[in-house]
């Protein structure tokens, strides 16, 4: 299931959107004593993140993650953890505690369990913000990878895996379907009317091999809210 919400300019989109996940954290404070959201990388989200870290709240309290992250340095430009780490752990939100994806050299199996084991003490996720390529992968779930299957499938205990992208640089680590479609508020931050054209086509029809983005917008139960803005 979708909502779809559409804004006159991305920065408007940006401190609305800021403005809703900041309430939505606080609730999940007020109500369990801390919080926890996972973000995605790429050019999308850099001006929700400014917006974001501004916001009043007890960031002591939120833990912050990302939905995927390439296998690079983490100085590297191509890292999702250094996007985080310049762009929203700053201002307020500098109080807030990170949870990395790459915590090693090395991307080994040993690693993944250990990562997997981690990341308990924060699942399930109280707010996941999906971004989406143009061949509709989200998160690392690439329809070209031969993970793909793996990624998508809702049994799938261990809620951290590596995927190989074809069609993208790096090996990856990703949160799997099974554990970011378990968030309590669930979104699609998409900009550019490219992007608009590709959900077009990820909405007409569920094969989610084909477009994994589509296991989450076609979801019976959950609700995927989408931000747009050209
Ligand atoms: C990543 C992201 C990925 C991203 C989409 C869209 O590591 O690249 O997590 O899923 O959200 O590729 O990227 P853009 O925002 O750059 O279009």
């Amino acid at each position: 299931m979708i909502k779809q919400n559409t804004f006159s300019s991305r920065d408007e989109l940006d401190l609305a959107f800021a403005k809703q996940i900041a309430q939505q954290l606080c609730d999940a404070i007020s109500l369990k004593g801390y919080a926890s959201i996972a973000f995605s990388g790429g050019s999308t989200p850099k001006g929700l993140f400014t917006h974001l870290s501004n916001m009043t709240l007890d960031w002591s309290k939120v833990t912050i993650t990302l939905v995927d992250d390439r296998w690079v340095d983490t100085d590297s430009q191509d890292s999702n953890d250094r996007l985080l780490r310049e762009n929203l752990l700053k201002n307020n939100a500098v109080k807030a505690r990170f949870f990395s994806l790459k915590q090693a050299e090395q991307l080994t199996t040993d690693y993944l369990n250990t990562l997997n084991k981690q990341a308990q003490q924060f699942m399930p996720l109280d707010v996941v913000i999906l971004g989406m390529g143009e061949d509709g992968h989200t998160a690392s779930i690439f329809p070209c990878s031969e993970q793909v299957e793996q990624g998508l499938d809702a049994t799938n205990a261990p809620c951290l895996m590596k995927t190989v992208p074809t069609t993208a640089p790096y090996e990856r680590v990703t949160f799997n379907f099974s554990a970011l479609i378990k968030a309590a508020h669930l979104y699609l931050h998409v900009v550019g009317d490219a992007k608009q054209q590709v959900l077009q086509t990820a909405l007409a029809n569920d094969n989610a091999i084909e477009m994994p983005i589509r296991a989450f917008l076609h979801h019976q139960d959950k609700t995927c809210e989408i931000f747009w803005a050209e």
